[in-house]
């Protein structure tokens, strides 16, 4: 992947628009932070990003080549563009490697050849001791591993991770941290939607803020932090006043 781009994209759903007008470029190797409160329109952005929604405009570009209508797995496949789902929902009948294959299978049908990728993605989360258990009987931190396990899988260059440090405790939330630095170091490109300020500021070598589904900034993470409209968006009005 050389450069990403998103163009103008809007959703709405029924009155609401849940993402307005949103513009922001991603390049090769780059973390970026997407922040904002319940409901910005994240996760939405997401969803439209990698072809579970279509956008009512806009566009969204891989290396100059249009991504609007192509299916989620063709995104995956093609462009290398995998994420993570806010809400994690693991095959619970099927083992936690079988999960992870099913993320593998998206670079080979084969699936003695999908297996040694399916198990180095678990030894990098630290799940290849659960390989063998069902995935119903995670705990959600190991669920939320499960998630990004899935996503490594698929061999992504870009992916994005919608709250992966959701509902984990301190320590959990350090070792996302670490990997997901390590991610970067290897060279992966990265978005990261999260609500743990610490985390975002820790990774994030430029951050977008997204509010009522609008940009309203974007920039390094000490200029993003001190700006009146973040500030206001999080803390209300009387905040900057
Ligand atoms: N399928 C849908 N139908 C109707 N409204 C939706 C749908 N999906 C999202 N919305 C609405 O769009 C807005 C943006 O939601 P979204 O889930 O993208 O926010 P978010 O920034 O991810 O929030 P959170 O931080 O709580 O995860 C919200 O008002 C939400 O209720
Ligand atoms: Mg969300």
């Amino acid at each position: 992947m050389r450069r990403f781009e998103v163009k103008g994209i809007t959703k709405s759903f029924g009155g609401l628009a849940a993402v307005k007008e949103v513009s922001f470029t991603v390049t090769p190797g780059e973390t970026l932070g997407l922040i904002g409160p319940n409901g910005a329109g994240k996760t939405t952005l997401f969803h439209l990003i990698t072809g579970f929604i279509r956008p009512d405009r806009g566009e969204v570009r891989c290396d100059g080549e249009s991504l609007v209508g192509r299916r989620p797995s063709a995104i995956c496949k093609r462009f290398g563009i995998t994420r993570t789902f806010q809400i994690v929902r693991p095959l619970a009948h099927l083992t936690v490697l079988e999960n992870v294959l099913v993320g593998a299978l998206c670079r080979t049908r084969s699936i003695r050849a999908a297996t040694p990728g399916a198990l180095s993605a678990l030894e990098r989360v630290g799940l290849a001791d659960r390989a063998g258990d069902l995935a119903g009987s995670l705990p959600i931190g190991q669920r939320k591993k499960l998630e990004i396990a899935r996503a490594l899988a698929t061999r992504p260059q870009l992916l994005l991770l919608d709250e992966v440090m959701g509902g984990l405790h301190s320590h959990e939330i350090e070792g996302v941290i670490a990997l997901l630095k390590e991610l970067k170091q290897e060279g992966l490109t990265l978005i990261v939607v999260e609500h743990v300020m610490k985390a975002i500021l820790a990774l994030s070598d430029r951050i977008v803020v997204l509010n009522f589904g609008e940009k309203i900034a974007e920039g390094i993470p000490s200029e993003v932090v001190s700006h009146p409209e973040v500030i206001r968006a999080y803390l209300g009005e009387e905040a900057v006043s």
